[in-house]
């Protein structure tokens, strides 16, 4: 075995040109753009505002809009490849593309008005305004129908005042997909009383607050946001108002998907990373690959980010051909990211020593695998959505 004999995603499905282009171009950016740079954004915590530009041009930032609204139209499974190519390189890059091609701009591309899309899509779609997505709150993180943000309609604005935890981007972003309840306390409607607002920091009553300082994904700003009347005009409310939350929920289906293929390139690298030291390092006169205790643990690793990656792909399929996702983007996040989790923590035992420190890459790939069993849903959150799909609540 070498390390180069792994897996890719062509040994598997019959990739059109168009896609073998684009994650070939996904592949070169990350290698060119990124990752001379990704250890020392992890260590200093900081967000490479660049980035975002140089992504929007090479069309990294619009792959699932239309043309019409200068995207690249592209199919969910070219999406997910270039995803994948980017976080094999830097976990924290992919998220920011993650978040910002299956949630906002997923919003507003099917919930939005014409005049919605035309201010806020094609920029976004050109990566001249960079999306994030507010849902979560301190007290309502898995139980994101509990949130408690309010909007109160004032003549032609909403009045929003609140607090959201764990936004990616938040305070970068240049458009905010914000979830508030515009029920009253009076008349609450669970669920079906929240309205998704698009936000601008621009507006009164924007406040950023708390910078995370995280374990994982340190290149990424994770942040609270505070609204304080917030003033948000009501061309800026997004669809109708009582039905944001599901909004929210449909754009996750797609969004899981996105962390998966994050959670598919953590563990390719590792795996990638740790075949290659197998072949080199030796211990007791012969490289450790020729251990059978070494060997196996590639085999599963390999089987691990193949099985992953299979499961995505034949999703990202079922999603383009217009099936309903939900139990399976679900299974996709939560078979990806445990097996993130698992390779990275086996990456680390191969490397041995070396592997729990800074130097090597691998100790980075676990701490930033960790997330992707958390975020956009914990892995108990998709079996909860797993087993209410088919065994009912
Ligand atoms: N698609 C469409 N509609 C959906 C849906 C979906 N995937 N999921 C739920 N709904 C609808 C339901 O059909 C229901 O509608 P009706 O009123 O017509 O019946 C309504 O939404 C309420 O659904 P539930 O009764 O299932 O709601 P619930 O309160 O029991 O909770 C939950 C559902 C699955 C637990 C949900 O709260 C959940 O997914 N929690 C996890 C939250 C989460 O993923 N947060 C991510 C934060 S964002 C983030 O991390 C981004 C980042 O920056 C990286």
């Amino acid at each position: 075995m070498t390390a180069t004999a792994l897996p890719t995603a062509a040994a598997l499905l019959d990739l059109t040109e168009e896609q073998r282009e684009i994650q070939r171009l996904a592949r070169e950016f990350a290698l060119t753009e990124i990752a001379p740079h990704a250890d020392e954004w992890d260590r200093a915590a900081h967000f490479e505002k660049s980035l975002v530009g140089r992504l929007g041009e090479a069309g990294f930032l619009g792959m699932l809009i239309p043309e019409a609204y200068d995207g690249l139209g592209v199919d969910t499974l070219t999406y997910l490849l270039a995803l994948e190519e980017i976080a094999a390189v830097d976990a924290s890059t992919a998220v920011l593309m993650s978040v910002h091609n299956s949630l906002p701009t997923q919003m507003i591309l099917h919930w939005g008005s014409e005049g919605q899309k035309q201010r806020f899509l094609r920029p976004m779609a050109r990566g001249e305004m960079l999306g994030a997505f507010a849902l979560s709150e301190p007290d309502a993180g898995s139980d994101a129908a509990a949130l408690r943000a309010q909007a109160r309609r004032d003549g032609d604005q909403w009045v929003l005042d609140g607090t959201k935890a764990w936004v990616t981007n938040g305070n970068t972003a240049d458009v905010i997909l914000v979830m508030a309840r515009t029920d009253s306390a009076s008349d609450r409607k669970g669920p079906r009383g929240i309205g998704a607002f698009i936000v601008t920091p621009d507006l009164p009553g924007f406040g950023v607050g708390k910078k995370e300082d995280k374990m994982g994904l340190r290149a990424s700003p994770t942040v609270q946001l505070v609204f304080d009347g917030l003033r948000v005009p009501n061309e800026n409310l997004l669809g109708d108002p009582g039905e944001g939350f599901i909004y929210a929920m449909q754009s996750l289906d797609n969004g899981r998907l996105g962390i998966a293929a994050q959670a598919v390139g953590i563990a390719r690298s590792a795996l990638e990373h740790a075949a290659r030291y197998a072949a080199e390092r030796r211990q007791f006169g012969r490289a450790i690959r020729e251990f059978e205790a070494i060997q196996f643990k590639l085999a599963d690793m390999a089987t691990g980010v193949t099985a992953s990656r299979a499961l995505l792909h034949a999703v990202a399929a079922a999603k383009d051909r217009g099936e309903s996702i939900t139990r399976f983007s679900s299974m996709t996040k939560l078979l990806a990211s445990e097996t993130a989790m698992w390779v990275t923590t086996d990456a680390i035992q191969i490397f041995g020593g070396y592997g729990y420190m800074k130097e090597y890459p691998v100790e980075r790939l676990f701490r930033d695998a960790k997330v992707t069993e958390i975020y956009e849903g914990t892995s108990e959150i998709q079996r909860v959505v797993i087993a209410r799909e088919l065994y009912g609540p």
